[in-house]
């Protein structure tokens, strides 16, 4: 059998196993604890490598968690990818809410249910299995590859930016191809040209030095709760715009042509809001639910504690509150001007009676990568092979911090060639990836390192 695509058909089975077995490492990057499921992971995904005929295998320590780099670099003269994914996963909490356990990989229907089976494991796997199909049938690939894996993507990427400073010699390639995105729909592949950025941040507040009784103390003083849910309800004005000055200054509005093609997708908010189970939707007045999502900045509350919240009753006046909100940000926004603005906005609205302390957690700088390049001609040409369909453009409103980093040090572009789904349950309980684009993935991506030394001649 020499054709790398009979090869993938024939083995669907033992990826299936092999993914599940790296989707068994709770590689959860923000939890101290983990710090030795992260090392297996790297060193799982080291071995892997090296057994699927990967040169150069190495995991390379940062300031955080490890680096997992691989070349294979057999092909001179042919184009150079960078494939960038991440091993490290969110957290699986709440537990109660997953159907079978986060870290055992379950089968049901066409669906692989697992934390990181989407985002980002699976999808980083999909390439290294298109790249041992060529190497196993062929001796060789077509293009030479690097594999740039890393394990801190989900806490903000913060070493890695140092990281491809300190080794962009080694890094030095044509385009990155990353598989961290979602396609449009079930059926429905896509390029996606832009992504958010994004500005994580904490508030904290303290009010009296300690937990008061509610009732003799209740009407004597500020109870932290209260000021901090004015904070929060005057992020937004009624019309869904957030009001914190200067956050719109650098938003870079969109074209009317991008407008006229985003209205063209195959897009119903009715069955978004019944997926959803809401009656409506809700967001900035005047634009669409997809601009809302893609092209348009938006502040949101992602936690909020403070005072009693177990079973039962306990009247107290906690001491202490905080909450996390993150920003997303479009073209032309940056993350550290969007902290700055909102600090400030949060400290002139704080009530006074209470210490507000505003802390930024970590951030990340949108996005938009050309359309037209070699790059996306391949992608566009793979999609069509693999899925059997021509695919859509589109953007996506999640961040991958790294993406704009690769242009300014690497100075090259990103093609974002995503398998998931839109509805995987990504971060959240019941995560999923669905098997049909897995397998087709493995195909287009086959496909893409077969097409790009065609599309990349001049
Ligand atoms: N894979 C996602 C990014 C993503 C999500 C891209 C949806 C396209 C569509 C990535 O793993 C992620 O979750 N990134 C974080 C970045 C943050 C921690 C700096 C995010 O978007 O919250
Ligand atoms: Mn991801
Ligand atoms: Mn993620």
């Amino acid at each position: 059998m020499n054709s790398p695509f009979s090869f993938i058909d024939a083995n669907t089975d033992r990826y299936l196993k092999e993914l599940s077995d790296l989707l068994a490492i709770p590689s959860v990057s923000t939890d101290p604890e983990r710090v030795p499921d992260i090392k297996r992971c790297a060193e799982w995904l080291a071995d892997h490598m090296r057994g699927i005929g990967l040169q150069n295998v190495q995991i390379m320590p940062t300031q955080g968690h490890p680096v997992v780099y691989a070349d294979w670099l057999g092909a001179p003269g042919k184009p150079t990818v960078l494939i960038y994914g991440h091993y490290d996963v969110q957290p699986p909490e709440p537990l109660e809410l997953w159907t079978s356990p986060p870290f055992q990989a379950t089968v049901r229907g066409d669906d692989l249910f697992a934390r990181g089976a989407s985002d980002d494991k699976g999808q980083t796997f999909i390439h290294l299995k298109a790249v041992e199909a060529f190497i196993t049938t062929q001796g060789a690939l077509p293009v030479n590859v690097k594999f740039l894996i890393e394990g801190e993507e989900e806490i903000g990427s913060e070493h890695l930016e140092g990281f491809v400073r300190d080794h962009a010699a080694m890094l030095k390639a044509d385009l990155v191809l990353i598989s961290d995105s979602s396609m449009f729909a079930k059926g429905v592949p896509s390029i996606c040209y832009g992504l958010r950025g994004l500005a994580y941040m904490q508030i904290d507040l303290v009010g009296p030095n300690r937990d008061l009784h509610s009732g003799s103390y209740g009407g004597s003083v500020l109870n932290p709760i209260q000021a901090l849910s004015e904070i929060i309800s005057r992020l937004h004005d009624k019309n869904g715009r957030v009001t914190i000055p200067g956050f719109y200054d650098d938003v870079r509005k969109l074209s009317a042509k991008e407008r006229t093609a985003f209205k063209k997708l195959p897009w119903s908010d009715a069955k978004y809001a019944r997926d959803l189970g809401l009656r409506r939707l809700y967001g900035e007045k005047g634009f669409t639910t997809l601009e809302r999502l893609w092209a348009r900045p938006t502040a949101e509350c992602n936690g909020i504690w403070g005072g009693f919240t177990d079973e039962g009753a306990k009247t107290v006046l906690p001491s202490r509150v905080s909450a996390k909100i993150s920003m997303r940000l479009v073209p032309d926004q940056s993350s550290s001007k969007a902290a700055r603005l909102f600090e400030r906005y949060v400290k002139a609205i704080a009530p006074k009676g209470v210490q507000v302390t505003v802390r930024s957690l970590h951030g990340g700088e949108p996005v938009i990568t050309p359309i037209e390049s070699s790059g996306v001609r391949a992608a566009i040409v793979a999609l069509e092979r693999g899925f059997g369909k021509k695919p859509l453009y589109q953007r996506e409103g999640g961040s991958i911090p790294i993406v704009v980093q690769f242009k300014k040090l690497l100075k090259i572009d990103t093609v974002l060639l995503g398998f998931g789904l839109p509805d995987e349950n990504a971060h959240a309980p019941d995560e999923f990836l669905h098997l049909p684009n897995f397998y087709g993935g493995i195909r287009t991506v086959a496909h893409f390192f077969e097409v790009l030394p065609e599309t990349a001649r001049p």
